[in-house]
């Protein structure tokens, strides 16, 4: 190990340990990396008791020949070495800006942004469709998606083996008690009005039931395996075809425009009568005939009738005091019919590129 020199002895004042002094003060210069070992080091050298203030203090002891020339060796290190000591100290301050500047965070800029979820399409139209109907007095209720036959047909009028089943295509429950399969996939939410009516001992009644309805089918553009209803029921003493048609109409015009017309045309369900389709002048070509309308001019949004009185009976309801009205629509086909969506399949193929645009 090489013996390090006591500082506190004067250094022989010759060339080599001169030599020596510059080397090892220049390369430990090279590896001080802040101010405070900078400040070190220029004692070390530079102080009061430095190695090079050692070497000049001895030159008086020397003979004067060599005097000079150690002398003049010595000062000019001297005045590199100070030299140095203010350039290291420039570049470290510049360093230490630079660390800053990068790390430098603009408080004031906006954040990146969240990325915010949004409504579904169809629930964004299911939940202005139900606004409009609670702000006419109706109630919003539920039922269940795995239906008893009972509820989801007969209690409708719709017997097993009656042609008016092949309206719904059912995807039946596989569970079967004395040889039938009495559970389904509900194919509309119609049963809710059964439902709604026994648990209502007496009307009135104003509900709109929404849900997902099932049915056994090919999807194409305008069909798909699963959709959502939304049913609207009301009972009461002296309810009439009047009442369906001023309620509808409202609706219609408050989803769709405040200039639609409305007309009713004679439909077929079993558990109404009369029944009917309500349908709309086609808003994108007033009633002249486009691709939407399919050039008649109206469009169909709904199937609706006066509640069938033998069904008012058969829940316990004096179908001589009481009338009422239902209806009952698809979701999807309203938010299609606002919206110009072509395709029913997109509102559930999880493609964002469709989503986002609603
Ligand atoms: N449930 C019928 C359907 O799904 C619609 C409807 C409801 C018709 C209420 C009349 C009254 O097609």
């Amino acid at each position: 190990m090489a013996a390090t020199p006591d500082p506190a002895l004067p250094m022989p004042s010759d060339n080599e340990s001169l030599t020596q002094i510059e080397s090892q003060a220049l390369s430990e210069l090279d590896a001080v990396a802040n101010d405070d070992a900078l400040e070190r080091w220029r004692v070390a050298y530079l102080g009061r008791r430095g190695r090079l203030t050692l070497v000049l203090r001895g030159l008086a002891d020397l003979p004067i020949e060599e005097r000079r020339r150690v002398g003049a060796r010595a000062n000019r290190l001297k005045q590199q070495l100070e030299a140095s000591v203010e350039e290291k100290r420039a570049r470290l301050a510049q360093s230490a800006g630079e660390a800053l500047n990068a790390e430098r965070i603009d408080v004031t800029l906006p954040g990146p942004p969240l990325p915010r979820g949004r409504l579904h399409p169809t629930t964004q139209t299911l939940r202005d469709v139900l606004d409009c109907f609670v702000s006419m007095g109706f109630q919003v209720v539920e039922g269940p998606e795995i239906e008893w036959d009972h509820y989801n047909f007969e209690a409708l009028r719709i017997p097993r083996d009656h042609p008016a089943r092949d309206m719904w295509d059912t995807l039946w429950i596989d569970y079967e008690k004395d040889g039938e399969r009495p559970m389904l996939l509900r194919t509309h939410t119609s049963p809710n009005q059964i439902r709604v009516m026994e648990q209502t001992p007496e009307p009135p009644v104003r509900v709109v039931v929404p849900g997902k309805v099932y049915r056994y089918e090919a999807t194409d553009p305008t069909h798909e395996w699963m959709h959502i209803q939304v049913e609207g029921l009301a009972v009461d003493e002296g309810i009439s075809l009047a009442d369906l048609k001023g309620t509808l109409a409202d609706f219609a015009r408050r989803i769709f425009g405040p200039d639609r017309k409305v007309a009713f045309r004679c439909d077929y369900f079993p558990f109404v009568e009369p029944g009917m389709e309500l349908r709309i002048d086609c808003f994108l070509c007033g009633g002249e005939g486009c691709r939407t309308c399919s050039h008649s001019g109206w469009i169909e949004i709904l199937g609706a009738g006066m509640v069938h009185p033998e069904i008012l009976d058969a829940v316990g309801y004096d179908s001589e005091r009481y009338t009422g009205f239902a209806f009952g629509m698809g979701i999807e086909r309203i938010a299609m019919l606002r919206h110009g969506i072509e395709d029913i399949r997109l509102f559930y193929s999880n493609d964002l590129r469709f989503l986002r645009q609603f």
